[in-house]
């Protein structure tokens, strides 16, 4: 069971650190819908972490307004705030001289739980983010290795069942593989918690995989654009957006296009067989892998080619439609 989501609206919100000529986030206003996972995508310095932590007022905005759920965050107790905002940060950030247990017991602990609703709650979250209790819950952070710390700290901004989190390039500091194993697990987490996220990230294929929207932010924290990321894969806003998106946008692309959307030729039992759940990105791998001229869907019950694939590509590319 899990709180659902709630709405973030920022207003005009500029930061202006005090004896900076430059503004470090100006007139910045994007809205949030309920269980959305909002990413941040943006060079090392263009504010994303001082525009996330002005959500819960590590950082105090210069001016403009930030609403959760309709209420004024400015108006509301900045630790009592923060305790209803999970919240993961950049270098991870357990402590050192707490057990692992006692990490996610932080903040159940200042709002004053049971012990034994507290324990119950940091079992169920180490089984969650795939860690054995009986294995962790007693060991310190130097203990665990960099992708189970990750965890760690993801079970610690959880643990009150926030219906906010804020997360800061939390899967920086790990190896590629173990990153891309943390990404799938956190999906699957949030397909199950439905919480209102932003994730900050310098990694654009992070923000496409993760993302239900993307904002590609540049200098100060300016929004170039914010959309899904199949919109912005298809049509990036301006040059700056293309450049952020690199090479491989087709790739990328087919990536996020199930089999499923695209409409099948009749099956072909002699040629590969590919998941009727894969993307056509799936496809595409197996018919350069095997060199065929056609792969073969069985659960679909039908096949495509290599022109069927580039057609579903240029189909989606022109009319967007609003997500
Ligand atoms: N405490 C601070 N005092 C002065 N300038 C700061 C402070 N924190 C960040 N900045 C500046 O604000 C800008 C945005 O920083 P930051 O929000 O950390 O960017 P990002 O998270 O995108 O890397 C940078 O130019 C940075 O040097
Ligand atoms: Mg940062």
């Amino acid at each position: 069971m899990s709180e659902p989501g709630a709405g973030i609206e920022l207003s005009h919100v500029t930061k202006r650190y005090a004896g900076q000529q430059q503004a470090a986030v100006e007139d910045f206003s994007l809205s949030v819908d309920p269980g959305e996972l909002v990413m941040f995508v943006g060079p090392s310095g263009c504010g994303k972490t001082t525009t996330m932590k002005m959500i819960n007022r590590i950082i105090e905005p210069s001016s403009g307004s930030i609403t959760i759920d309709g209420q004024d965050v400015l108006s509301l107790d900045p630790n009592e705030l923060r305790r209803h905002i999970g919240y993961v940060i950049q270098q991870i950030g357990l402590f050192p001289h707490m057990t692992i247990a006692e990490n996610i017991a932080t903040v159940p602990k200042l709002l004053g739980w049971s012990k034994e609703r507290t324990g119950n709650r940091v079992d169920e979250l180490l089984r969650t983010v795939q860690l054995d209790p009986g294995t962790f819950a007693h060991r310190y952070p130097k203990q665990l290795s960099g992708g189970q710390q990750q965890r760690v700290g993801v079970a610690r901004a959880l643990a009150a069942d926030p219906p906010v989190m804020l997360m800061d390039e939390p899967f920086g500091a790990t190896d590629p593989i173990t990153r891309q194993k943390l990404q799938a697990e956190f999906l699957k987490l949030q397909a199950d918690i439905g919480k209102t996220i932003i994730f900050v990230t310098h990694d654009f294929d992070e923000a496409i995989r993760l993302g239900d929207r993307i904002a590609v932010l540049s200098e100060r924290s300016r929004i170039e654009q914010f959309d899904t990321p199949a919109n912005i894969l298809a049509n990036p806003a301006n040059d700056y957006v293309s450049s952020f998106i690199g090479h491989g946008a087709g790739l990328m692309r087919l990536a996020l296009i199930p089999i499923s959307d695209v409409e099948l030729d009749a099956p072909d039992a002699s040629a590969p067989a590919v998941d009727a759940d894969a993307s056509l990105r799936d496809a595409l791998d197996l018919l350069m892998v095997t060199g065929a001229e056609r792969v073969n869907v069985p659960g679909a019950n039908g096949s495509l080619t290599h022109a069927k694939i580039s057609a579903a590509l240029n189909r989606v590319k022109q009319p967007v439609e609003a997500s």
